[in-house]
């Protein structure tokens, strides 16, 4: 194929991938299966990386993210991002509609909405491609992310035409569905990580996480609710969003037009119950004047619009007894407490457990064994206790104390200063922490054991066959083959994949090890930086909080990790097996210092090298590739066609441009 040939070929499968995105994120009705969807993706990563003179960040192969670390710019609105005032009742509304009424005399159309309980976020389009994603922050301000938004499938890249304004905002809320919160809930449960509280809180964190293939992991969605611009198509802000969904956004279909106030009401009452089977977070309803000049008309107070109100939903509570607290531990020894209550109805699901999250929470309620207390389900999937009803508590009832040991090892607990949680210390003798540890050992992502999960983990402890992930490298077959559920050729499975992880690269046994805070991404710095376990082993806390992007919190934890002997004779077992502690040659060939210090952000197209072979070369040697710019980046590496915003910003801020040549010799 010619170059021309391969550029139709690269826009025909990005066109189609972005069609069939949009068939399955934003109408809901897909067309192709998944496997056809991912060959076709996979083909045009295949010619993207072949060819990648064509890259464009607004590809549908860029919605994977990167594991580049980012740092956020803060960025102006250029409209301010203001609040609703909100209402509780429907007098409330009636004396909205009035003052309406007294500002407004020509006939005129409300439209009510479902308010999104999620993170707003505000995103720029020009000439029909995304440009900008930026948090609300303050209002003024927010961060821009988006890098990570563009992981977020309901986030059209490239808009469908024609129509669109050739520049214009968008605003919506980006947001965790309950069944996806559930699965992620679920999968740190095993982890034995601590649970994320609600769809929201994950939904906002997400939004700013510094390394965007994490974000894309979350699957956030979004709804789009408003636009702002010069050159609407239409007066209307309910005709408006209809093609702002013809476009390609996600826009929610229960958005109505209502004549009056009386169908306003009418739609509020619909959706008080309603609201609960929907697949995402809402905590009320906004209702706006649907024509924009009138819009524009009413105008503005200091903190939100005169022509819209929020109508919030009280969240739906029912009161029940606490029978009894119990208290988990997880793989990192955190100790969780959880609420055992009396089963009760509440918005459609039987309740018989209540999240406590930590010891602050059960204080502050003054909690007593026995005492009626009042659950709700808000933003939360897992319902938790609001509130105590003291009058009905009996003389003699019993204080919830946190307990101070470990309900498993029974360790003493501890709390380290400035975290809610209280852990126990036994790392190397407390049950749920030897198995949570082995099973985060033998993971997918870490030493990828096949033939072993939680059961067979659960039982090689429970037989006294393991006390650690050392251990598993000491097993025989004529050991497994007459366990349950398992057999000869398990047995077989089991010890190949073993003797298969010992050429696991260093970055990921290190990762395998367990220690707090060392995600992938962390043990991926360390391994590079420090080449081997011992040079490892052998740094300070100041040495190792030195490196870029490691905190003291991971060096301390880090540290703490090496001085505890239990620790240490893994590894030296671990070595003895043979499993990799070091970097490999492919790795440390080309290493050098000479960018130490450097934040380098690439972009645009190369002729010698593609994108990711040069950011393994900045690293290499030293230096910090990051995705986006900001006043602290060193250089931008600039190839051929570099965006014009990203243009614009590093002259804004002076940031010197250097070629692929003057990279090389830098490094040479
Ligand atoms: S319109 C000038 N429509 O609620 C404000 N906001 O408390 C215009 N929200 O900042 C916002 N659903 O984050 C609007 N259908 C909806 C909404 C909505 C959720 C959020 C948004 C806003 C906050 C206001």
């Amino acid at each position: 194929m010619d170059k021309s040939a391969i550029k139709s070929k690269i826009e025909a499968l990005r066109n189609e991938l972005a069609e069939h995105n949009y068939k399955y994120y934003v109408l809901n009705q897909p067309s192709i299966s998944d496997y056809d969807f991912d060959m076709k993706l996979k083909e045009l990563e295949a010619l993207e990386n072949e060819n990648p003179e064509f890259f464009d960040p607004n590809s549908p192969t860029q919605r994977v993210g990167s594991d580049i670390n980012q740092e956020f710019e803060q960025v102006k609105h250029e409209y301010r991002m203001l609040s609703l005032s909100n209402s509780y009742s429907k007098e409330e509304l009636v004396d909205f509609d009035s003052r309406i009424r007294k500002l407004i005399t020509e006939p005129f159309e409300y439209v009510c909405e479902l308010k999104f309980d999620g993170a707003s976020i505000s995103l720029i389009y020009e000439n029909g491609e995304l440009d900008r994603a930026v948090t609300r922050g303050d209002g003024e301000k927010g961060d821009d992310v988006t890098t990570n938004a563009r992981t977020i499938k309901s986030i059209p890249l490239k808009l469908k035409g024609p129509g669109y304004p050739s520049k214009f905002e968008i605003r919506g809320e980006i947001l965790l569905p309950f069944a996806t919160f559930d699965e992620l809930n679920k999968a740190r449960e095993k982890a034995g990580e601590p649970l994320y509280a609600n769809p929201r809180n994950t939904a906002s964190g997400s939004l700013k996480m510094q390394n965007s293939a994490e974000v894309a992991k979350r699957r956030l969605d979004g709804y789009f609710y408003y636009l702002l611009g010069e050159n609407l198509p239409e007066d209307g802000h309910f005709e408006n969003i209809q093609h702002a969904k013809k476009w390609g956004f996600k826009t929610s279909e229960h958005t109505q037009k209502c004549k009056n106030i009386d169908e306003v009401l009418e739609y509020i009452d619909n959706w008080d119950e309603k609201r609960n089977d929907l697949p995402v977070a809402t905590d009320g309803i906004v209702i706006k004047v649907n024509s924009i000049r009138l819009q524009n008309n009413l105008g503005f107070t200091a903190k939100s619009p005169r022509w819209a109100i929020a109508y919030k939903f009280s969240a739906e509570r029912v009161s029940t007894i606490l029978e009894s607290v119990s208290y988990q531990v997880g793989r990192t020894g955190a100790v969780t407490p959880v609420a055992n209550l009396t089963p009760v109805l509440l918005a459609g699901t039987t309740v018989k457990r209540a999240s406590l999250h930590n010891a602050d929470i059960i204080e502050n309620l003054n909690l007593h064994i026995n005492d009626e207390v009042y659950v709700e389900k808000g933003g939360e999937i897992i319902p938790k206790i609001v509130g105590v009803d003291e009058s009905k508590r009996h003389p003699m009832a019993i204080k919830v104390d946190f307990i101070k040991n470990c309900p498993e090892c029974e360790t003493k607990l501890v709390r380290q200063e400035g975290e809610a949680a209280f852990y126990c210390p036994n790392e190397s003798g407390c049950p749920p922490q030897i198995k949570g540890r082995i099973e985060h050992f033998i993971s997918r992502k870490a030493m990828n054991i096949d033939g072993l999960g939680q059961e067979t983990i659960e039982l090689l402890h429970h037989e006294g066959l393991i006390k650690n992930s050392a251990d598993l490298y000491e097993l025989k077959a004529e050991q497994i083959i007459p366990l349950e559920r398992l057999g000869e050729k398990s047995a077989q499975r089991i010890l190949k994949s073993l003797e298969e992880s010992k050429q696991i690269p260093f970055e990921r046994v290190l990762y395998a090890l367990g220690i707090r805070f060392v995600g992938e991404t962390v043990a991926k710095i360390l391994a590079n930086k420090l080449i081997n376990i011992d040079q490892i082993m052998n740094s300070t806390i100041e040495e190792l909080a030195d490196i870029n992007e490691i905190g003291g919190k991971i060096a301390e934890s880090a540290i703490a990790f090496f001085e505890q002997e239990a620790n240490v004779q893994i590894i030296e077992s671990l070595r003895s097996h043979g499993l990799q502690f070091e970097l490999d040659e492919g790795s440390l060939e080309g290493r050098s210092e000479k960018l130490t210090g450097l934040s380098i952000i690439i972009s645009g197209t190369f002729e010698k090298f593609s994108r990711d072979e040069l950011k393994k070369l900045i690293e290499k040697n030293g230096g910090k590739n990051v995705g986006s710019i900001s006043k602290k980046t060193s250089y931008m590496l600039a190839g051929s066609n570099v965006g014009p915003s990203k243009l614009e910003k590093v002259q804004k801020l002076g940031i010197p441009m250097i070629s692929e040549d003057d990279f090389l010799k830098m490094i040479e």
